[in-house]
């Protein structure tokens, strides 16, 4: 039986800052960011977006190409930024996207190897229950220290996949190589909203994980290098993600699966799927039948190398043109902008000015630790915010390359 991923779908903010932006204010030479990391652009959020309302967007779109939406049954939200240590994010997404009772919901943390932990369980949830489907929401906001070697690398985003049989995208062989170690390369205590990191072993870690856990793939699999035609890896930023190519695919190009990544930073979990995401959307030859190995790995560590086959109609699946349009439309922020957003003040974020979301609903309030999320209206330019008598900004058309 062919399992794996039938519709998939991202989000991210509506807000970037340029990398230029940011190397200008921190007097760093900005070709450490554009060549020595491999970014020039990160989404940042405002405080009326989070984990929760971006992940609505992409799963709103994912379920549009579900026939029949009571056919999920489980719905995993994979992330490392959630808020509530009790209750899970995946609830509010259950509520908006108006998911039959009988479903389960529960959030996922393994770092940014939580989403391929879902994918994991999903495959084995649909393989004892074929007429289920499986939403998984990959949905993270990562946030480093202010002047710290980090903060290039911060970004956010939200990917939703339905996993079925006879999958429409790709279908997840059984073959794997996983390693776990315990180690602190990064990680986030629960009092703090800005991760904490040892660059170069997070760095080392990453590169020792994909060696161990490919190797055991080939073992487990029987495959060589040489069947596998496209890879993905995981990308906390760009170079890292050809740093682990030039260790074991030297001859295979990872440049389209790496391009919507360069402008919206680090998005943890999501990250890897952004990948495939992007290799789909911009690869123009026929990528029907091709193998594409997939490298996820979670900080603290879990890494786990694997591999599915495109599906033959895929392209009838893809919204590439959403994806470009959502990209080029986004607005730029200034420096200022950029370093108010970073303040966890709801009174403080609304004296700023008002700030789009990406989707249908809003943050509108954090009292006594709960948060209220709202449907806003959409008008055809974009979503109008409205509160009080103040008006968001519309967006513009696209003006934007997504290459500066
Ligand atoms: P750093 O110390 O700022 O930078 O750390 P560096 O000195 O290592 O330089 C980076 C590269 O820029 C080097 O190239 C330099 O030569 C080059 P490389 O030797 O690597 O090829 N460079 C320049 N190039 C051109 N012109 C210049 C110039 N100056 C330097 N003027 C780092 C950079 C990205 C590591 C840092 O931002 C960081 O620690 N980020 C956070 C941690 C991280 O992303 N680690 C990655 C692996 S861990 C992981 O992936 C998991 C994670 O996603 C979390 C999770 O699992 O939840 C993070």
């Amino acid at each position: 039986m062919q399992i794996g991923i039938d519709s998939i779908a991202f989000s991210t903010s509506r807000y970037f800052l340029k990398l230029e932006t940011l190397a200008k204010h921190r007097e760093v030479d900005y070709a450490k960011y554009f060549a020595g990391i491999g970014q020039t652009r990160m989404s940042v959020f405002p405080l009326n977006e989070d984990i929760v309302t971006v992940a609505i967007d992409a799963a709103q779109k994912a379920i549009s190409n579900v026939e029949n939406k009571n056919d999920i049954d489980l719905l995993i939200f994979a992330t490392e930024s959630s808020f509530d240590l009790s209750k899970s994010a995946g609830i509010y997404v259950h509520r908006f996207l108006e998911l039959k009772e009988d479903c389960r919901v529960f959030d996922l943390k393994q770092a940014c190897y939580s989403a391929t932990a879902a994918l994991c369980m999903a495959r084995s949830y649909v393989l004892a229950n074929p007429n289920s489907k499986v939403l998984i929401i990959a949905s993270d906001i990562v946030k480093y220290s202010p002047n710290t070697s980090g903060e290039p690398t911060q970004g956010g985003a939200a990917v939703a996949m339905v996993i079925a049989t006879n999958p429409r995208i790709l279908s997840i062989e059984p073959y794997y190589g996983v390693h776990t170690t315990d180690i602190m390369d990064f990680w986030r205590p629960i009092y703090k909203n800005e991760a904490l990191f040892d660059s170069k072993l997070s760095v080392y870690n990453y590169l020792k994980s994909l060696e161990i856990s490919f190797a055991r793939y080939l073992k487990n699999s029987k495959l060589q290098s040489s069947d596998i035609d496209y890879v993905c890896y995981h990308a906390p930023f760009c170079k890292m993600a050809r740093k682990a190519n030039n260790l074991l695919f030297k001859n295979k190009s990872v440049d389209n699966s790496l391009i919507y990544n360069a402008i919206v930073g680090n998005s943890c979990s999501a990250s890897l799927y952004i990948c495939l995401i992007s290799l789909l959307d911009n690869t123009n030859d026929d990528l029907k039948k091709k193998r594409v190995g997939f490298f996820s790995y979670g900080s603290g560590s879990v890494a786990e190398f694997f591999s599915g086959i495109i599906s033959d109609n895929y392209k009838n699946m893809l919204s590439s043109e959403d994806n470009y349009r959502m990209l080029s439309d986004r607005i730029e922020i200034s420096f200022s902008e950029y370093e108010g957003f970073s303040i966890d003040d709801f009174a403080y974020s609304f004296s700023l000015g008002k700030y789009e979301n990406i989707g249908s609903v809003t943050l509108s309030r954090i009292e006594n630790g709960q948060r209220t999320y709202e449907t806003i209206r959409k008008n055809i330019t974009g979503i109008r915010l409205e509160r009080g008598n103040s008006v968001a900004r519309i967006p513009q058309t696209a003006s934007t390359s997504l290459s500066s």
